[in-house]
């Protein structure tokens, strides 16, 4: 579709592209997903990563990470031609009206601020090429007031100058469910300075809006903050939840039931309320640092000190599970066969960023276990980052004689595998069920020792109230 231009109003605004061209300027997890989800919505995309290899694949029609439906998304968008990808920054700003930056912004080493080297350089170089008006808008997740400096920097070192806007468009997608949370998602956030910013962001997200998709137009700052907030929150529910099981292991409780019971009232609800091994990944442990450091930049340290015991709590969890896997041992897993099921962060992914799974695995080979992990898409990934692992080419391979199971990410396989079945496989039915996935009774009845964080030995099945159960899982 060729792009038209609105006519400047009475108002004089600037023109509008009602079909705007669009780039994105990152394709990982976040930027790859809009870029096809962009394009299979009818926009012409041009895609583009400094990563040779992930914009080889792309233009293959191969997606580099796993992400259920995006792999036919891509091959739809492909086929439609309005998908390319390139390398050129320079290519990007003479194609594009609308850029989305979707570049990462990881925690810095040694530090808990976020390293925006990526941000910045992709605004700087992007903008040193666009000879002519265009929005800039990032979608990676930064600490407050980045955007008014991008802002400053663009209009700087762009040749077009002030006709250069810089807006925010936070995203709140969960890998697993990426494509669906990018073609229909909650609500749109737009931290715009103008008008003219909003109006063409409305023309950029226009089928999405049609929908009914509830829009919340900010400015700047509170575009950011939004981000980093629904993260925090959602990172302090799960840390709640996982404090209370703390108490449970003290008191004799069973924090499931103690979920249970919260998850009836509608004040509080049941998502993101399941005890466990806790959050990981590359969006919560790494936005809710950051977060704590930009607000101690900004003298506001205080306002979320709390984050800093969400984050210890968070942690605590992933030395407590093998704590129980070591007591299920027997002491000791020197020299004992630990069945490790999972390494990505979460179901659906084979994102091992901060991975609670391969943390565990890590600390129970390094008490001298000899541990065997299995994961149904992440395989490659955590073999490339924790070498020093055995990895099993299946579930059965994995538990095959196995002294303990420990179950570690809650993949559907896992969650249904018969505990019959487990059961003729391994050397003692012993398992931690490190997410609160597993039929507790069904297990018991099959003749296996079961625990869990924050629960008695011998607690049964425990459902928590939800109205949609995937959104129990951990996500940024
Ligand atoms: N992954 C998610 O679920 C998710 C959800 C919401 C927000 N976010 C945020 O989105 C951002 C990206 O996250 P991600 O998970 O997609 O990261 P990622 O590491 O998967 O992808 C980042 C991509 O940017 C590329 N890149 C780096 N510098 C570049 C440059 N100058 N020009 C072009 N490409 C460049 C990298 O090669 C990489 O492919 C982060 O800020 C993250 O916090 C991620």
């Amino acid at each position: 579709m060729s792009a038209s231009v609105t006519p400047i109003p009475a108002t004089g605004m600037p023109p509008v592209v009602d079909h705007p061209r669009l780039t994105v300027i990152g394709t990982g997890y976040l930027g790859a997903t809009h870029a096809v989800s962009m394009a299979v919505l009818g926009y012409e995309v041009l895609g583009v990563d400094v990563d040779p290899a992930k914009v080889e694949a792309l233009v293959a029609g191969r997606v580099p990470f796993h992400e259920p439906g995006l792999p036919e998304q891509l091959a739809e968008a492909l086929a439609s031609g309005r998908l390319r990808f390139t390398s050129s920054l320079r290519e990007a700003a003479e194609f594009g009206d609308v850029h989305f930056v979707c570049v990462g912004t990881p925690q810095q080493r040694g530090s808990h601020a976020a390293d925006l080297a990526y941000v910045d350089s992709a605004f700087r170089e992007l903008a040193s090429h666009i000879d002519r008006r265009a929005l800039v808008v990032g979608k990676s997740t930064v600490p407050v007031g980045t955007a008014e400096r991008l802002a400053a920097l663009v209009a700087e070192v762009a040749p077009a100058g002030a006709e250069v806007e810089v807006a925010w468009n936070p995203e709140f997608l969960r890998e697993g469910y990426a494509v669906q949370d990018t073609l229909h998602p909650d609500r749109l956030v737009f931290g715009v300075r103008s008008a003219w910013a909003e109006a063409q962001l409305r023309a950029a997200f226009r089928p999405i809006l049609d929908e009914g998709t509830p829009l919340v137009v900010a400015d700047l700052p509170t575009a950011e903050l939004v981000k980093v907030a629904a993260n925090s929150f959602l990172a302090t529910k799960i840390s709640f939840i996982n404090a209370m099981a703390e108490v449970c292991e003290a008191a004799g409780a069973d924090v499931s039931v103690l979920a249970s019971a919260l998850s009836h009232d509608t004040r509080i609800g049941g998502r993101f309320l399941k005890p466990g091994l806790g959050f990981g990944g590359g969006c919560l442990p790494k936005d809710i640092r950051a977060f704590s450091a930009r607000a101690q930049e900004l003298g506001v340290g205080q306002a979320v000190r709390f984050l800093d015991e969400v984050d210890a709590i968070n942690l605590r969890r992933r030395q407590r599970t093998v704590d129980l896997v070591t007591e299920m041992a027997g002491g000791s897993v020197a020299g004992k066969r630990i069945a490790a099921l999972g390494a990505a962060f979460k179901p659906n992914s084979d994102d091992i960023r901060d991975a609670p799974a391969l943390d565990v695995a890590r600390m129970l080979d390094e008490a001298g276990a000899v541990v065997t992990v299995y994961d149904p898409e992440a395989m490659a990934n955590a073999a490339r980052s924790y070498p020093t692992l055995r990895y099993a080419e299946s579930l059965t391979a994995a538990v095959i004689d196995a002294d303990v199971v420990v179950l570690l990410t809650e993949w559907e396989q896992f969650r249904t595998v018969d505990p019959h079945d487990l059961g003729a496989l391994v050397h003692h039915r012993r398992i931690v069920d490190g997410r609160h996935a597993l039929d507790a009774d069904a297990y018991r009845a099959a003749g296996w020792e079961l625990r869990a964080l924050g629960r008695p030995t011998a607690s049964g099945t425990v459902e928590i109230a939800v109205d949609d159960q995937d959104r129990l899982q951990a996500t940024a």
